[in-house]
């Protein structure tokens, strides 16, 4: 295999908002660490519209391969960059990558009009609307549920493609259909009314939960022989888990606007759920993109286990308020994250030789 190296200068933007994300979320955390002008306040635009607003219509135009949808994730790698010195510049950049990322997942609906490719669509939906709000002045702790759905229906569609070996029953789509349904009915509610619609997306996230632990081939794979399809399966299953946690919080809590239960509320799906599924999809994503395999070493194990304990700790922190765990959660989060990003440029690496 030849590796790609054309796609790489937009994984590069993408890594790069991930590592100013994570720098802004130790200033979140209250970590004395220097800053930038308007760095604070760009962690969740960054992560959200930054990093995987430029690396999901990366890897849809990859996949499709016409050259106006390269343009789409540069509109979101443009918006990540204006962030810093005019931020409502930077908001409409990413609702135009968002329209763009729709546009994408048009032509994939029209050429494969199935149920993973309009759940995808609806995801890449709820991204749109989620945007225009922001752009129209709504807080971000209101228009966090449009950007929860966004991910959670691009994830729900890319493992209801790589489940189709198991030819679902259509009762089993029909019941997905509708938890979908309501996780963005959740996102409508919350526009009007923050505490029912944080609790009805709250009620989906959890259905949604149990729905992959039962049915999703991760619950199957779980024990495979294959040691990497294993990990991909343990990755999977956790993040499952993560989803089904962030369901509860968001029942019980209903509307946040800042602070520790926030944190916990927001990073149970950022997180747990989002984090475990790119550690999971990564040995998939990276060989479609760059033409190279990812090669599977055990020590990948530590970067997945030092994520769920990390953030067991941080969600303790904060359900607490105990303020030094949830510092010390948070910073060996982003530990996690950065020795998956080691672990995986040098698995590709030694992939390419
Ligand atoms: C991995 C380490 C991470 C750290 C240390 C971190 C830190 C923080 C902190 C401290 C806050 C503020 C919570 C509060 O109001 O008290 C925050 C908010 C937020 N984070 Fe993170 N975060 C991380 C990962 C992520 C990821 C992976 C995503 C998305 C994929 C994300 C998206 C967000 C969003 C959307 C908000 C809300 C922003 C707002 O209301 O302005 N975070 N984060």
């Amino acid at each position: 295999m030849k590796l790609q190296i054309r796609f790489i200068p937009f994984i590069a933007l993408a890594l790069l908002a991930l590592l100013f994300a994570l720098w802004a979320g130790l200033i979140r955390l209250g970590w004395a660490v220097p800053s930038i002008p308007n760095l604070a306040l760009a962690h969740g635009p960054l992560m959200v519209c930054g990093f995987l607003g430029v690396l999901i219509p990366l890897e849809r135009a990859v996949a499709i391969r016409q050259k106006w949808m390269f343009a789409v994730p540069l509109l979101s790698a443009f918006g990540w960059i204006t962030l810093f010195f005019a931020p409502a510049i930077g908001a409409i950049l990413f609702t135009l990558g968002s329209l763009g990322t729709l546009a994408i997942l048009g032509v994939m609906v029209q050429r494969e009009p199935h149920i993973h490719t309009i759940t995808m669509a609806f995801g890449a939906l709820a991204w749109v609307i989620g945007n225009i709000l922001w752009v129209s002045g709504f807080p971000i702790f209101q228009i966090v549920f449009w950007w929860m759905s966004f991910l959670i229906l691009t994830i729900g569609g890319e493992r209801l493609e790589l489940n189709r070996v198991l030819h679902p029953r259509p009762e089993q789509i029909r019941s997905f259909s509708i938890f979908a349904a309501t996780l963005l009915a959740g996102a409508v509610l919350s526009t009007f009314t923050l505490t029912w619609g944080a609790r009805l997306s709250g009620l989906a996230m959890l259905a949604l939960s149990l729905w992959f632990l039962k049915n999703d081939l991760a619950t199957r794979n779980i024990h495979h022989s294959n040691p990497l399809t294993r990990y991909i399966a343990i990755c999977l299953f956790s993040g499952f888990i993560w989803l089904g946690i962030s369901g509860v919080i968001h029942l019980y809590f209903g509307a946040l606007y800042a602070g520790p239960f926030y944190d916990a509320s927001v990073h149970a799906v950022f997180v747990g759920f989002v984090i475990s599924m790119i550690f999971g999809h990564a040995p998939i994503i990276f060989p479609a993109i760059l033409g190279v395999p990812v090669t599977f070493y055990r020590a990948f194990y530590v970067q997945l286990i030092l994520l769920h304990l990390s953030l067991i700790l941080r969600v303790t922190g904060d359900l607490t308020n105990l303020v030094t765990i949830r510092k010390w959660g948070g910073m060996l989060n982003e530990v996690a994250i950065l020795l998956f990003l080691g672990m995986t440029i040098y698995s590709i690496l030694k992939g390419k030789k």
